[in-house]
């Protein structure tokens, strides 16, 4: 989860490192560092933590070494912000058609279409974006694909209608994702995870169906674990989903899927009740626990273990 921590050229500060060694007090498994500019034209927010360059590694490998003296493996996250900024943060602002992204909690500026060589060139940043990590002691990279950032732009329909390779249909919108997977793996020993809309949740936008589809492509290319949570229109919840575990039900259809690797599925999730419910029902494999973790990680991990499990 964005900290909003980070210098205004992206690296980490003290209260950064701060920040993550107090998440792992949680007991999770695995803390997966926020969101992290790949390029400068990818970035979202004033104070977003960068790995957009070399002089990003000290900052994060004291993150990586944070967690891992918790006893937890520690992930990263790889993103571009694609068309979901604001001019004054990104004036570079560019997606894969030039069309503005859909939010639900804001109106967003057009933003430039790409050409080819923009799109090699964030493939190219997600590749180095990841060795950074690897270089700074994380054990996995997960690429941010959901929440309506760059790639999900890439891989949506709703806004990607380029006639190269990269447009056009869902092998030809998940291509640029195929192609950071199969490099990075290539490239460094990184385990790899995609974060993943389990649809898009918006008109005409990619379905449960298609998303299958996508995370197949992305298992055979490499990918070891799919996260699942929303797509274009952003992480929040959408108005119809209530109660614990409201995008479970996308986790579940994935998990059906049978890829292979495990899932990971998140929403509202904060008792262990409700976790031993949904392993045993196959909902999901893991469980991602957001903001029940941020408000107190000592205080989730003593009432979770405590808490009796279900009958
Ligand atoms: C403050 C905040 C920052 C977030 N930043 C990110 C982020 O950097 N990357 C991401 O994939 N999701 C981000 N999210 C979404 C969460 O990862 C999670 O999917 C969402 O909060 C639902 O889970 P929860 O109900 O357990 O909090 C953020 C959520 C919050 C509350």
């Amino acid at each position: 989860m964005a900290s909003q921590t980070a210098s205004t050229d992206g690296l980490a500060t003290t209260t950064t490192i701060e920040h993550y060694a107090n998440l792992a007090n949680s007991g999770a498994g695995l803390v997966i560092v926020e969101y992290s500019y790949v390029m400068p034209s990818g970035k979202s927010e004033p104070n977003q933590l960068g790995a957009h360059d070399d002089k990003c590694i000290p900052g994060l490998q004291q993150i990586a070494r944070a967690i891992h003296e918790k006893g937890a493996k520690a992930g990263f996250q790889l993103t571009h912000c694609g068309g979901k900024s604001q001019l004054d943060v990104c004036p570079d602002l560019e997606a894969p058609s030039g069309i503005t992204v859909p939010a639900y909690d804001r109106v967003l500026p057009k933003p430039q279409a790409m050409t080819l060589d923009d799109m090699y060139a964030w493939r190219d940043a997600f590749v180095q974006g990841a060795i950074r990590a690897e270089k700074a002691g994380f054990d996995f990279v997960e690429l941010h694909c959901a929440h309506g950032y760059g790639l999900n732009q890439v891989l949506s329909p709703v806004t990607n209608k380029r006639t190269d390779f990269y447009g056009g249909n869902l092998q030809d919108r998940a291509r640029l994702m195929i192609e950071i997977v199969q490099t990075v793996k290539k490239e460094t020993k990184l385990n790899i995870m995609v974060r993943v809309p389990g649809q898009d949740l918006y008109p005409d936008g990619l379905s449960q169906t298609d998303m299958a589809e996508v995370c197949r492509l992305l298992v055979e290319a490499g990918v070891g674990i799919i996260d699942v949570s929303s797509g274009i229109g952003g992480w929040n919840r959408p108005k119809d989903r209530r109660g614990e575990g409201y995008l479970v039900s996308e986790s579940a259809y994935l998990k059906k899927a049978n890829l292979g690797v495990p899932i990971i599925g998140v929403g509202g999730i904060e008792t262990h009740g409700y976790i031993e419910q949904a392993l045993q029902n196959q909902w999901f494999d893991l469980a991602a626990v957001g903001r029940a973790v941020l408000q107190g990680p000592q205080q989730f991990q003593q009432r979770v273990m405590k808490e009796p499990l279900p009958a």
